[in-house]
Parts: C-alpha cells; structure tokens; sequence
C-alpha cells in the first residue's frame, strides 16, 4: 500500500477543545504539528509539554494567530478559538489559500457567514466544521437506512442538545470565560450543530432542499442563575438564555425540523434525534427504529373482533449488522464509541480532503446554512417567535444536484 503524504498543520487555539483534539492527532502517523498559537503564555507551555510527553518535536510558536497562518510549513489551521472568533480567523486563513477547519457552534451575525463563503469563494479554499457528532455511529446508521429508502421520504426530525453544564457555566461565569457570556447575554439556540449537522445532512440541505424560515421560542430563564448560586456563590445573577428554547425549521422540501437546546436544567444528557418518513422512524431518546413491514407489528383480535395493531421498536444496535454505515465497519474495533471515536473519524476526513485537495465532507455552505440557525432563532426569540426568513448562502444553486464527491467520507451519499 502506498505512503500517505504527511499533511502539516497549524493550530490555533489552545484551550480544553485543543487538548482532547490532541488525544486523536497524535495518534494520526500521516499529520505533522508544524505550529501552535495562543494569546496565553500558559496555554501555549501546557500544550507544548503535552507535545513533549508525546515525544512531538515542538512545533513553531506564535501569540499572533496572523503568523501562524502565513507560515509556510502550515498548509491547513485548525481553529478550535471562540465563536466569536474562529469565523475571522478562518477568513483570513482562506485568503491565504489555505485550508481552515473551525469548531462547532452558531454564529453571532449573518454577515460574518457572508465574510465565510466570499473567503472561500474568492479564495478557492474551503472551510470545513468539525463537526464531529456527523460522524456518530447512529447518525451514520440512519444515514444509512435513509439512503436505502427504508424511511420511505422523509417528512420530519428532531434534534438538540440538552446537556446540563451547570457546573462549567458556574466555572465560565467565574473566570469570564466567553460560553458564558453568550449565555448572559443573547437569548436564542446557541448550541445546535451536534444535532443539526447530521439532520441537514440527512435532509439534503444545500444539495436540492433548503432552510427557508425559523421560527423560535424561549422559556423564562432560572436553571443557569440557580446554577451559578449553587456552583459559584453568586446570588441574583440574572441570565437572559432562557433555560429551553424551541425553534422549528421549515424547509423546502416540505420537512419541518424541531430543535431543543437546554443546558441549564438538571437531566441527562441527549442530542434528541429523530428522523421519521412516510415508512419509518428513528427516535434517539426511545433508542429505537420502526420501520412498516420490517419491525414487528403485533395484531390482536378483542372480544368484538376487532383487530387491533401495536407497533413495536426495535432496539438501534439491532441494525448494526446489516446496515452500520461502512465507515463504522472500518472503524468501530480501532475507536472508542462515544466523542471521542467521532473525533478521529472527523479528523481524518478533513486532513484526506486537505492531502488530496479535494472539498471536505462539510464545506463552506454547510457551515453557514447550519451556523445561521442561532442568530436567526435570536431574531425569531426576539420577535415573539415570529417566523424569520433564512438566508440562501448558495445564492440559488441548492436546486442544483451537486454530485457528492465519491469519498467513503461523505456525509451526502453512501460510498462503500
Ligand atoms: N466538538 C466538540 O465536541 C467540542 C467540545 C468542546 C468544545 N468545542 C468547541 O471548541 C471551541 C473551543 O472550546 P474550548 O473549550 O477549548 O475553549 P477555551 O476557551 O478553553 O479555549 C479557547 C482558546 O483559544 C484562545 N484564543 C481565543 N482567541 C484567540 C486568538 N485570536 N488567537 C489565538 N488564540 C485565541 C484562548 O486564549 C483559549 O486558550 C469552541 O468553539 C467550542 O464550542 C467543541
């Protein structure tokens, strides 16, 4: 088999996302650490001793994220930074011709997405989001069956992210860490690409089907301020996050989309998938896949002679054998299930995409259309719940069937 070429990379952004990211990198033979950036001193020695441990020959060092980008051993940057930072410094890193991955999370204004696509557009350097829950066993799965037509078509889906962080947002709220500010201050989905990114894929938006308007709603706010009293000592902080919001996205095609984000109320964690058409469902928090004539459907006679119908959920792992996406073939004896399994895999897709100069599985579109989602619920929370219109970041060519590119990396079709 042959050699693949090693790809050299940048990182900008060293905090907590940096160190977990590094757990996969550094088991990837094929990628070079060629430079670091941080403006904190501290960050930058934790991460060079981590590479140090790992017997990593120490990278080049920058405070300012503009050297790192020129550099020339740097052919691709990660930017694991803020959200209210990652999207300029992936402009700037297309405008320098090169490859920028950012983190996941929802942007602050349409017009920083438009500032996206014109730099990658102009560029001809794409932007890919990390992110990394597309790349989930289940999410796959369904994929999978839905590219099989054992959904039948599709009508509708549920996603969030419902994950209580008191304790970090108490944490945040102490050391002024940004996550927390966002949560002060805007009231709106702040957190939804873990759910959407799959959903859309599986929706075909940008490739024949569209966002076309959101509609969305918050609760009053008392979760995060309990939290902060609990965690931190701080009493009568007032939040304006309200503790769940509800936005519903109505596409093209005719699918509305519900998505819950709530990270201030105690519950266990769930990204509330459900993707269900007009033979059949999945639904994350059931566990569970129905699909008509395949699942069981048990009929029961009463005394008057009626036959009753009980449809019956069969267990996600049972379709494993037949219908794991390929992917999770490969990978499911090398990874570990959960975040960190669909990090490597992520990892790999952008750096294959970058070794072969082609456009990564999630590209700039993608990242703009799903990002677009928070600010615009913001509008929408702001307005009552009044239904705001979607931006179209392809300017007209979604009704195009742009071909998937034949990758077993892509999250558009599925390529054995
Ligand atoms: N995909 C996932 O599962 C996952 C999990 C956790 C976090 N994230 C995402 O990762 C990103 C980073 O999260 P984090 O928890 O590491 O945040 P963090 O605040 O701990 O770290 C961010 C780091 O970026 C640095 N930074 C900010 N602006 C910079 C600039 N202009 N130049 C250089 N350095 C700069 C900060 O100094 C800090 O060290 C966020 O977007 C977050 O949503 C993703």
């Amino acid at each position: 088999m042959s050699e693949k070429r090693t790809v050299s990379i940048g990182v900008i952004g060293l905090g907590s996302r940096t160190e977990t990211l590094l757990f996969s990198i550094l088991q990837m033979k094929d990628v070079r650490i060629a430079a670091i950036c941080d403006l904190k001193q501290e960050r930058i020695d934790k991460i060079s001793s981590i590479l140090s441990r790992n017997n990593v020959p120490q990278p080049a060092v920058y405070r300012d994220c503009k050297e790192l980008i020129k550099d020339p051993q740097v052919e691709a940057v990660f930017i694991p930074t803020s959200w209210n930072s990652h999207l300029k410094i992936a402009c700037d890193t297309m405008k320098e011709g090169k490859y920028a991955a950012i983190e996941v999370g929802g942007a602050s204004s349409i017009e920083e997405l438009w500032q996206l696509i014109r730099a990658s557009e102009e560029s001809g350097a794409p932007c890919m989001m990390l992110e990394n829950c597309c790349y989930g066993r289940n999410e796959l799965l369904i994929l999978n069956l839905v590219r099989k037509g054992l959904f039948g078509e599709l009508i509708y889906c549920e996603c969030g992210y419902e994950h209580y962080l008191g304790k970090e947002l108490a944490e945040e709220y102490e050391s002024g860490l940004e996550r927390c500010r966002h949560n002060l201050h805007r009231n709106g989905d702040l957190y939804l690409t873990h759910g959407l990114g799959p959903i859309a894929k599986i929706l075909r938006i940008n490739r024949g089907n569209r966002f076309l308007s959101v509609s969305s709603h918050a609760t009053k706010s008392r979760g995060f301020s309990q939290a902060v009293e609990k965690f931190a000592g701080a009493s009568k902080v007032h939040f304006n996050e309200g503790d769940i919001v509800t936005t519903v996205i109505h596409c093209a095609n005719g699918e509305n989309i519900t998505i819950t984000h709530g990270v201030s109320l105690p519950r266990p964690y769930t990204r509330n998938g459900r993707v269900q058409g007009t033979r059949g469902i999945w639904l994350e928090n059931a566990n569970g896949i129905y699909i008509d004539g395949i699942s069981p459907c048990l009929r029961k006679k009463d005394p008057s002679g009626s036959i009753s119908e009980t449809h019956e959920w069969e267990q996600v792992e049972s379709y494993y054998e037949k219908y794991d996406h390929p992917l999770w073939k490969e990978y499911k004896d090398k990874v570990a299930e959960g975040r960190r399994g669909y990090d490597i895999i992520t990892l790999e897709a952008f750096i294959d995409a970058v070794r072969n100069r082609t456009q990564p599985p999630i590209d700039v579109y993608d990242c703009a259309a799903w990002m677009s989602i928070t600010c615009l619920s913001e509008q929408s929370v702001a307005l009552g719940g009044m239904p705001v219109p979607c931006p179209d970041f392809t300017n007209g060519r979604w009704i195009e069937s742009r071909p998937a590119s034949p990758s077993k990396w892509s999250l558009d079709e599925v390529f054995d």
